[in-house]
């Protein structure tokens, strides 16, 4: 695919000259995307690289902000509008913002990626352009200790969502399946299995980037939280109620008895957020249609597309990882 046909975050136009040096100094490869180059541990194409210098150069955090972390497609949005619903609940609307902002834009519309959306076109962005919300809300698809540098030593909360890895992979492949000629990226499933399991493949390997959020969490509860898709579906008020403390705002008596919870996840569900008008006609800034980030949002799914032997491999890979304290 022609560079200029690619989202800006998949090219490698926009890398300054020092960031060239550096990049001539890491392991590097290309696949059906673009170039890629390994940085602490993990693989970025150039522009996005060019984006996670920027900001860790660059971004001054404050002790309030809250980051919201996650490996891609594993729920990262439902993760953003709950947060977003859990923190809006206590405001009232006003002349300037007379809707919920969850019917009025799209949970990535809210809340930023540093390295997608903030720091992908300039080192210094005007982040309150970005962040209207008090506390700051922010995402990432970085590993914990590249997030960490920028982060300096702030106090800031970070929330990852984990999800099974075999869905996280189907979710990808249906995603990036929108964006090619879905023949022939139909054909090269096998392929993009291949570099997933290799870990050359956009943000890595799958196991190190959760592995490094999990040990985070243990060392430091306080400043991280572990969260896990199945678990969100399978008890979603014990999650929703974890995650509103943690991010320092638990729900009182009277608000879970008045079903506060149970509405916070009726807003923030699959179907509630897909049928809305804004998520059905709009676009980031990078034209990634809203609609997108919604497919089927279950348990499960690589059950129809991953074959046995594949099943098996990635089966041998968490066989082999069992010595590590986290269970896939
Ligand atoms: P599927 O492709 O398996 O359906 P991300 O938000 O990190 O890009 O991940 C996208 C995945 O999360 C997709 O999974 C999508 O359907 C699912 N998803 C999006 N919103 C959701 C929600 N509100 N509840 C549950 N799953 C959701």
């Amino acid at each position: 695919m022609a560079q200029n046909e690619l989202p800006m975050n998949l090219r490698d136009d926009n890398v300054s000259e020092e960031t060239k040096t550096l990049i001539s100094s890491l392991p590097r490869e290309q696949d059906s995307q673009g170039k890629l180059c390994k940085f602490q541990g993990c693989w970025y194409y150039y522009n996005t690289l060019q984006a996670v210098i920027n900001f860790q150069t660059n971004f001054k955090p404050q002790d309030t902000d809250i980051i919201l972390a996650s490996f891609p497609k594993s729920g990262t949005t439902w993760l953003k509008a709950l947060s977003v619903a859990i923190l809006e609940r206590y405001k009232q609307p006003t002349d300037d913002h007379p809707i919920h902002p969850l019917l009025s834009d799209n949970p990535h519309g809210i809340v930023p990626f540093f390295e997608i959306d903030m720091y992908l076109k300039t080192s210094t962005p005007d982040l309150t352009k970005f962040s209207t919300s008090s506390p700051r809300l922010f995402s990432t698809h970085m590993p914990l200790h590249t997030v960490k540098e920028g982060l300096k030593d702030s106090p800031c909360k970070v929330v990852y969502l984990c999800r099974n890895v075999k869905d996280a992979l189907i979710s990808r492949w249906y995603f990036r399946c929108k964006y090619q000629k879905s023949e022939v990226a139909r054909s090269n499933l096998e392929s993009m299995f291949e570099s997933f399991c290799s870990g050359v493949s956009f943000y890595g390997l799958f196991w190190d980037h959760a592995l490094s959020y999990w040990r985070g969490s243990l060392e430091n509860p306080k400043h991280v939280l572990f969260l896990k898709y199945e678990e969100l579906k399978t008890e979603p008020c014990v999650q929703v109620k974890k995650l509103a403390e943690f991010l320092g705002c638990p729900f009182t008596k009277e608000e879970e008895e008045s079903g506060l919870v149970i509405k916070i996840l009726e807003l923030c569900s699959i179907r509630n957020l897909s049928g809305l008008d804004v998520n059905k006609t709009g676009k980031t800034w990078m034209n990634v249609d809203y609609n997108s980030y919604f497919r089927k949002g279950e348990v499960g799914d690589w059950k129809n597309l991953l074959t046995p032997e594949m099943e098996n491999k990635i089966d041998m890979i968490i066989e082999k990882l069992k010595g590590s304290d986290f269970k896939f």
